[in-house]
């Protein structure tokens, strides 16, 4: 297990780039396995520790894969439906998206219940009656299996769900006829993987709403495609930048993506300038430096384009500096709060309403502390408290932060922050 030496107090400054996102990895990683011929290459991929799992997981299914310079070259023509190994499906959430991408090529899928953070009770209740609608049979116990030959169907999701969302998206695009998923999840990274598997020949209408009509198709083939930088990547920088009171540029990134926690930041006082980019992806955030007290104020998480669960952690380190009381509602998951504990054993001050609210008071010195991280996103969230708190503090189980950033410490040290990877 690596551990985080971090010393606080130090102003971050400079440029660092966003990668591509890690949610939309996963999703078109699972998709390019519907190829029945051709290879796919998928372009800007970060490189962290669940799209190594993921890799390992196709490759044990029988895909031939390559992965340098950010740039995964896979040929899925000789993949199986075999079961996939639950000590790696195990380890990560986004294994669940095998499901429907199995299901959809071979007609059956043998897996284990995913992995993945300790955020919260994580059901997969609507990616199974979605399979179902579309004619599936589902037998549940230890492990899952599904299988049948799908026809297309209305499914209403019971909640909009990313990877549930995703699931059936690659489950109706070779389903036999017309699909309608309604209350589908539109975030980036689905948009993504909508706009890979329309590359790879599926069709699909309403793309980035929730309403997506699938045609299904006979046979799909490999496509090259670039994954969307990552907005919650993106957000993480802001909130570091800003909570150090520093001057910093982020580029590449997508800007269309993050105006949810950019209102938010711009509400509680955090200056920045926002330049397009010649594409998509370019587009460039400088935070200004600050010296006024940051301002509190109501955090309420949604569904995209509203602020994702991902990113409030990230805001709510921000909210132990920020003058008065912010309120945090956070409906997603009931084990979200786990980084404000983290945090209050580092000074700040936090009442928790329920397992979906708390109110944060500042602005509060922070000191430093040894903690371990419940989860990704917590882990980011503390590992920018230690950055402004005094003294030095220690992150333990590293690994669970990179299982989400690549190298997130040497880029934030690349601003001028001094992390220290002891392994
Ligand atoms: N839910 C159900 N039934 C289901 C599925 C979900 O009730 O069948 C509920 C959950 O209880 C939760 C909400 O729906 O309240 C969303 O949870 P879900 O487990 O569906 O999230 P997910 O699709 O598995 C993705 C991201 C997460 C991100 C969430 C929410 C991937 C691989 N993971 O998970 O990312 O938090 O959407 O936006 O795309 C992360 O990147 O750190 C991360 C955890």
């Amino acid at each position: 297990m690596s551990k985080f030496v971090v010393t606080g107090g130090l102003e971050l400054s400079g440029e660092v780039s966003v990668n591509g996102s890690k949610n939309a990895a996963l999703a078109v990683l699972a998709a390019a396995v519907l190829a029945e011929n051709g290879i796919s290459e998928i372009e800007n991929v970060p490189d962290i520790a669940d799209v190594k799992i993921f890799l390992q997981i196709l490759k044990s299914l029988g895909a031939e894969t390559q992965f340098s310079n950010h740039k995964i070259i896979i040929d899925a023509v000789k993949m199986q439906s075999s079961p996939v190994p639950g000590e790696l499906s195990g380890k990560l959430r986004g294994s669940i998206l095998l499901a429907g991408a199995l299901l959809s090529r071979f007609g059956i899928v043998h897996l284990k219940k995913p992995g993945g953070d300790a955020i919260g009770s994580r059901p997969i209740d609507a990616h199974l009656d979605g399979f179902r609608k579309l004619g599936a049979e589902v037998l549940e116990n230890d492990a899952i299996e599904i299988r049948g030959k799908l026809e297309g169907a209305k499914i209403v999701l019971s909640v909009s769900s990313v990877t549930g969302t995703e699931n059936l998206i690659m489950a109706a695009v070779l389903a036999r006829g017309v699909t309608e998923i309604r209350m589908a999840a539109t975030e980036p990274h689905v948009q993504d993987l909508c706009n890979f598997l329309t590359a790879m020949g599926a069709s699909i209408h309403g793309t980035g709403t929730p309403i997506l009509r699938i045609t299904g198709v006979s046979k799909l083939s490999g496509a090259k495609f670039r994954l969307c930088s990552d907005e919650i990547e993106t957000i993480t920088f802001c909130a570091a930048i800003a909570a150090t009171r520093g001057s910093a540029a982020i580029s590449q990134v997508n800007l269309e993506n993050v105006d949810a926690p950019l209102a938010t930041l711009d509400r509680m006082g955090v200056r920045f300038v926002c330049h397009s980019g010649k594409s998509r992806d370019n587009g460039r955030i400088e935070i200004l430096k600050s010296d006024a007290p940051y301002r509190a104020i109501k955090i309420v998480t949604g569904v995209f384009p509203q602020l994702l669960t991902d990113e409030q952690p990230l805001l709510g380190v921000l909210a132990t500096q920020a003058e008065g009381q912010t309120f945090i509602h956070d409906w997603i998951y009931e084990g979200r709060q786990g980084y404000l504990h983290a945090l209050m054993e580092m000074g700040a001050k936090v009442v928790f309403e329920d397992v979906h609210r708390a109110r944060i008071s500042g602005p509060t010195p922070l000191h430093s502390a040894e903690i371990r991280t419940p989860d990704l996103r917590a882990g980011a969230s503390i590992l920018i408290a230690a950055l402004i708190a005094e003294g030095q503090s220690i992150i333990y189980n590293a690994e669970i932060i990179d299982r989400g950033y690549e190298r997130l410490d040497e880029r934030l040290n690349s601003l001028g922050a001094k992390i220290e990877r002891v392994n």
